[in-house]
């Protein structure tokens, strides 16, 4: 009986850090979508010209930019690093080995989003911040991320 209760108690406590793997895959994914989302779909069109500018909009995605600024110190666990990564991309082992180069990623992108925030008030300061966020995106991913294939 007691050898019973054991057992079942650590296959609870497993399926319990596999939902939590699980769940952390899937808040790293959704916020980098949505990343992707308003860096594509929302500035990027207003500045090419294709959009309006829409200072509430552009609001939302920085607001977003700094959000996930505040999750990426903690975004990538120990516990997803075998995780299964539906999709394209997945978490460099970098992000554990070099936490320290990760880390300094993290803050680069979360100055310059903050400084965004304090400058973007019309379509020229939009253009003029628009490649510095982009260039953040890409400096991380090319170290940081892996594409599959
Ligand atoms: C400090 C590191 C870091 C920064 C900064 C960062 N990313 Fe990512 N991004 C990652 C990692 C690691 C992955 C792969 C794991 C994942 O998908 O969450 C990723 C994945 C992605 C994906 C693919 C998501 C999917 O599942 O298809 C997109 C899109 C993306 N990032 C967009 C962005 C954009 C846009 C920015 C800037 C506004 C940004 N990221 C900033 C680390 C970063």
């Amino acid at each position: 009986m007691m050898r019973t209760v054991i057992v079942v108690g650590t296959l609870l406590l497993g399926a319990g850090a596999v939902l939590a793997q699980q769940d952390a895959v899937k808040l790293a994914q959704d916020t980098m979508k949505a990343n992707g989302r308003n860096m594509g779909t929302v500035l990027g069109p207003m500045v090419k010209g294709e959009k309006p500018y829409d200072q509430a909009a552009v609001d939302a995605a920085l607001n977003q930019f700094d959000d996930t600024a505040k999750k990426l110190p903690t975004m990538f666990p120990a516990s997803v690093k075998n995780a299964k990564w539906e999709g394209d991309f997945s978490p460099s082992p970098k992000i554990w080995d070099d936490k320290a180069g990760y880390d300094a990623k993290v803050a680069s992108f979360a100055k310059v989003v903050s400084e965004a925030k304090a400058k973007v008030k019309d379509l020229d300061s939009l253009k003029a911040n628009f490649p510095g966020i982009g260039r953040e995106c890409g400096a991380c991913h090319e170290t940081y991320r892996l594409k599959k294939g």
